[in-house]
């Protein structure tokens, strides 16, 4: 794969070192030739993904934290991002994703879900921002969840933690734009990655094929590709925005599949009998 640079192009991508994260890094730093941080708190995938973006020819640095204790994180940043410099492009994508009952959601889950899915994300922003300003250049992309969009079972801790995420990914947007720094998420659907293999049995799968108007899973390249895009120049002029990439999933309201195969559609009335039934 050519290598394309973009100099002195720093990304630090969280949960990196696996699924749409791995993507994403992959992307910035093979494809876009940027240097990145792949922060996730599973080392030995870490630094598998780093060793393997520094064999395809990419610079990459694999950063053990976990998102959960935000004061270690927030103390841990300079030196953190000591190697390649400051980023000025920040991908928020890790994310914990209990499900259990509403009326049983456990506070511990809860303030986890919250500390992983939008604090540690607000920490990374606000580490970032006066550089990026300085550079009057920035790129910051969250990625939310179609469960920040629409309620699911399961879903109290997650689903309020993606919308909570798409609600910060419009303040920091509205206040950073002048400064050319945009921030934007995306929300995917159904995603083949090791989160699903955990989260979705068989009848979760059967489901999301009933109500994913393409009928099936996105891959890992297929989000990464919309990340990318929003976190390169063509983009300068999206901001504050959430990009759904889910195969039409929040786009669809009633979906029958068969409807036209059961009742063919009538033919359309001639324009004299349309003349005469219209008042
Ligand atoms: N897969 C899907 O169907 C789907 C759908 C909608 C949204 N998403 C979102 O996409 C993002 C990536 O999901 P994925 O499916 O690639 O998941 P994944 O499980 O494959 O990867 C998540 C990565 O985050 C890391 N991580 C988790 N908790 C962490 C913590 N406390 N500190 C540091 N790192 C941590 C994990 O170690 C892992 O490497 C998440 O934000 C998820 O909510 C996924």
């Amino acid at each position: 794969m050519t290598i394309t640079q973009e100099p002195s192009r720093v990304a630090l991508i969280t949960g990196a070192a696996s699924g749409i994260g791995r993507r994403i890094a992959e992307g910035l730093a093979i494809q876009r030739g940027i240097s990145v941080y792949i922060v996730d708190k599973d080392a030995g995938a870490a630094s598998e993904v780093a060793l393997a973006i520094s064999a395809a020819g990419g610079r990459a640095k694999s950063c053990v934290v976990d998102l959960r204790d935000c004061a270690a994180l927030q103390k841990a940043l300079p030196e953190l991002t000591a190697e390649f410099g400051v980023p000025d492009i920040v991908v928020n994508n890790a994310a914990m994703a209990a499900l259990m009952p509403a009326a049983e959601y456990s506070l511990d889950h809860w303030t986890a879900t919250m500390a992983v899915n939008v604090t540690a994300p607000m920490i990374l922003i606000q580490h970032t921002l006066p550089h990026m300003k300085k550079r009057g250049w920035g790129r910051i992309v969250n990625v939310a969840s179609i469960s920040g969009i629409r309620a699911g079972t399961g879903r109290l801790g997650y689903g309020t933690s993606k919308a909570a995420l798409i609600a910060l990914t419009r303040q920091f947007a509205i206040e950073v734009a002048e400064w050319g720094i945009t921030v934007n998420a995306v929300a995917p659907g159904p995603v083949e990655t090791p989160l699903v293999k955990i989260n979705h049995d068989s009848a979760t799968r059967a489901t999301y094929d009933d109500m994913v108007p393409m009928r099936r899973y996105g891959t890992p390249e297929e989000i990464a590709n919309g990340v990318l895009f929003l976190a390169s120049d063509q983009a300068s002029y999206v901001t504050g925005h959430t990009l759904a990439i889910d195969g039409g999933f929040i786009a669809a309201g009633v979906l029958v599949r068969d409807m036209f195969e059961k009742q063919p559609v009538p033919p359309i009335p001639a324009a004299a009998s349309l003349a005469t039934v219209a008042p």
